[in-house]
């Protein structure tokens, strides 16, 4: 028996995500020096460390899979799995890693239910060449029918979307983490779950986002899980 648990995904789905997890992992190898220079950049020039705002850090950006660690995307699964959730959105697309899992999540709850359709992930992504890649990455994995992509601006397309919503990853650029739930926190069903990746890493950073999910009076409870960047996990009231 491995260190880690095996992943919950079926062996079609599994192939693909194990080789894209391991493209997104060479791919930041040799990106730390990179990334390291543009947030430099942008904290001598913008103020802040964080550079995917920034003209020359979207340019770097734009080809970066930047994918979800394995165990938090399969925490993912099975908290979809758990909560039987059938309408997802995921913030944050890229290439179509964690949106196999979320797919792959809402296939086996509906075939649970004897229905072979009845659930859908919504994906948003404004960089065209991942949308294209992420869904020809999730037909290989066998759960195209399971997703529809957004493709632009998360702040125009997001605002389309309607509920009852039964979970949201939020897997994106930071600054647009807390404009996103925001848009989205009207249309989650009580009970909905909300994960948002990178939270103690980039705690201040998260600052708005973390104020909003953890605020006594706000819509949400909040327990953050540390290790690997921590996440954090929010229940709507
Ligand atoms: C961290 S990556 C998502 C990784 C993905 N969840 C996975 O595990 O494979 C964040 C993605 O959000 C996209 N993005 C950033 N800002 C956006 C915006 N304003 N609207 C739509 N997509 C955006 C980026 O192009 C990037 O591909």
């Amino acid at each position: 028996m491995g260190k880690l648990a095996a992943s919950p995904l079926d062996q079609q789905a599994r192939t693909v995500v194990e080789r894209l997890h391991r493209e997104s992992k060479r791919q930041m190898l040799p990106a730390v020096l990179p990334m390291i220079r543009h947030s430099v950049t942008s904290r001598l020039r913008d103020g802040t460390w964080d550079s995917t705002q920034s003209e020359a850090g979207k340019r770097w950006l734009a080809d970066k899979f930047v994918a979800l660690d394995p165990e938090k995307a399969a925490l993912c699964y099975l908290l979809c799995r758990s909560s039987g959730a059938r309408r997802i959105v995921e913030v944050g697309t890229s290439y179509g890693v964690s949106t196999i899992y979320l797919a792959a999540a809402v296939r086996d709850n509906a075939a649970e239910d004897g229905a072979a359709q009845g659930g859908v992930v919504i994906g948003t992504e404004h960089e065209p060449g991942k949308v294209a890649a992420a869904r020809d990455h999730l037909a290989q994995a066998g759960v195209a029918d399971f997703v529809e992509i957004l493709e632009g601006d998360l702040r125009e397309t997001l605002p389309g979307v309607d509920g009852p919503i039964d979970f949201v990853l939020v897997d994106i650029w930071i600054p647009m983490a807390a404009p996103a739930l925001r848009i989205l926190e009207p249309e989650l069903r009580r009970g909905a779950l909300v994960v948002c990746d990178n939270v103690v890493s980039g705690a201040k950073e998260y600052r708005e986002y973390l104020d909003f999910v953890r605020d006594p009076d706000g819509p949400f409870q909040s327990v953050t899980i540390p290790g690997q960047g921590g996440i954090e996990v929010s229940m709507k009231r």
